[in-house]
């Protein structure tokens, strides 16, 4: 048996694929960790006479927090080692107590409904509006929310994804100034954000810049940064930095990474030197190559056009493509596109697969998978085949959204996906990646959701909540609840 399991795992993957478009940010470059990567057990180090530490930090700890501060013009930043996750959950403990009202954005990603239910929040939803021509949630709708805050004036917390996992942006200044006038917070999610600041001619506004009182990112995904780096920014005064402070000390590891933390420093300043310059060479070979394959009717999403079709904004990093006209899903793409061309995508779903473009990508790596793309295209527009586009439905509008924690802890069985329908489910299924939850604790488990799964499973997307591809968690006495 191999001793080394994991390394050579890796070793293994690293053989099969030559260009990837998942995170972490730094697309396994080495030159960006120079000096860390030459001498790791050097800077592995921990808090003693002189190194600082995160939790309290006086010394180079705080310095590398006021820089990051500074260059993403916050109030104050907080590095994160434990990634977005810990920042969200913290985020949303410090700014409410058990009990207390939450307004959400129906496919945020699942460390928000965590929260909820680490901190007994009651959750109300706002659902994205679904465009059935591209088969995506489009934007929040800023009529929808003021309509919410207006209907429900004891929310105490707005919790907004910007971008998507699809790079879909609303107008985050608007919101923000929604959310102002009635008195309440806004906490963005903007995980997939961290180099929106790097680039403001080309990209969507940073939510930090924007009026958002907290922005959490994964500085990992997008930036040349160590996996599980994040940042937490608090922007506004609205904010108990105390309260976010305790958060932070509660739920993070009393032994940060020292490595890690040098690892987000420095790739904030990386890109604080190259970065805009980067992503601009990047993005203009990514929108040429992206306007010629539109040309040959391929379904890659760009920013002009989204915007055209009532779009308020795209993230012109992210690699959004679907040939399901051609009746090839989502993963099927991803899979000719590693196992034909060893290109790795992030993830896929049943339409589209999708990729992160960041500073760290050469030219090369993005014409090497718009070639691609563009050999996979004709090919397969030669074959004959059944064609159909694959539709994805929006979330079934769910009712029983304000039991989770309950559901969560109350007594539950596995049950089979066909008998569990009518039944409270007693846990999330949640698609992975990108994890956004189709089912949480509390909602009931409907016909609808079971078809959607069954088609994700067949089509060899992984279904986290789904035991042995067929049983699901449901609560025993849906009377209790
Ligand atoms: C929208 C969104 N928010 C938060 C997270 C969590 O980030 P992290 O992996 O850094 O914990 C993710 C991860 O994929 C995400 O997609």
């Amino acid at each position: 048996m191999e001793k080394r399991n994991i390394i050579s795992g890796i070793k293994k993957y690293r053989s099969e694929v030559d260009t990837n478009f998942h995170m972490p940010g730094h697309k396994g470059k080495p030159e960006i960790f120079s000096e860390l990567e030459k001498n790791l057990s050097f800077f592995d180090i921990t808090e003693t006479l002189g190194t600082d530490n995160l939790h309290y930090p006086t010394g180079f700890i705080k310095d590398a927090m006021d820089y990051i501060s500074k260059v993403y013009g916050s109030k104050k930043s907080y590095m994160v080692v434990n990634g977005t996750s810990c920042g969200i959950i913290s985020a949303i403990l410090a700014c409410t107590n058990p009990g207390d009202k939450i307004l959400v954005q129906r496919d945020c990603h699942k460390s928000v409904y965590n929260a909820c239910i680490l901190g007994d929040l009651k959750l109300f939803y706002l659902y994205p509006d679904f465009n059935k021509e591209y088969g995506l949630n489009f934007s929040i709708s800023i009529e929808k929310l003021d309509q919410m805050l207006t209907d429900n004036p004891d929310i105490k917390l707005v919790v907004l994804t910007y971008p998507t996992f699809y790079g879909i942006c609303f107008d985050v200044k608007k919101a923000a100034d929604i959310v102002h006038k009635h008195g309440k917070i806004l906490m963005i999610d903007e995980a997939h954000g961290s180099h929106l600041q790097f680039c403001k001619d080309l990209l969507p506004p940073p939510a930090e810049n924007s009026g958002a009182d907290i922005v959490t990112q994964s500085t990992h995904k997008t930036l040349p940064c160590l996996t599980q780096g994040s940042i937490l920014h608090v922007c506004s005064d609205r904010v108990n930095i105390n309260n976010i402070e305790t958060m932070l000390r509660m739920l993070q590891t009393t032994s940060p990474s020292y490595i890690l933390m040098a690892a987000i420093e420095n790739a904030v300043h990386w890109m604080e030197e190259n970065g805009e310059e980067r992503l601009k060479r990047n993005i203009e070979v990514f929108k040429r190559r992206t306007l010629e394959l539109r040309n040959m009717g391929i379904n890659v999403l760009e920013d002009d056009f989204l915007i055209s079709e009532g779009l308020y904004d795209f993230d012109a990093t992210r690699a959004v493509i679907s040939m399901s006209e051609l009746g090839i899903t989502g993963t099927q793409l991803q899979d000719i596109l590693r196992y034909k061309y060893r290109i790795q995508m992030e993830f896929a779903d049943l339409q589209y697969t999708v990729g992160y473009v960041t500073a760290m990508d050469e030219p090369e790596d993005i014409n090497r998978l718009f070639d691609a793309i563009k050999e996979i295209y004709i090919e397969e527009s030669k074959i004959n085949k059944k064609r159909g586009i694959v539709q994805i439905e929006p979330f079934p509008q769910l009712q029983h959204e304000r039991k989770m924690r309950k559901a969560f802890y109350a007594e539950n069985m596995l049950l089979n996906m066909d008998d569990a329908i009518g039944k409270t489910a007693a846990e999330f299924i949640i698609p992975y990646p990108p994890g956004i939850p189709l089912v949480c604790p509390g909602e009931i488990i409907v016909k609808e959701t079971v078809d959607y799964v069954k088609t994700m499973l067949e089509h060899g997307i992984n279904v986290n909540g789904v035991v042995d591809n067929n049983f699901v968690r449901v609560v025993k006495w849906k009377e209790d609840l």
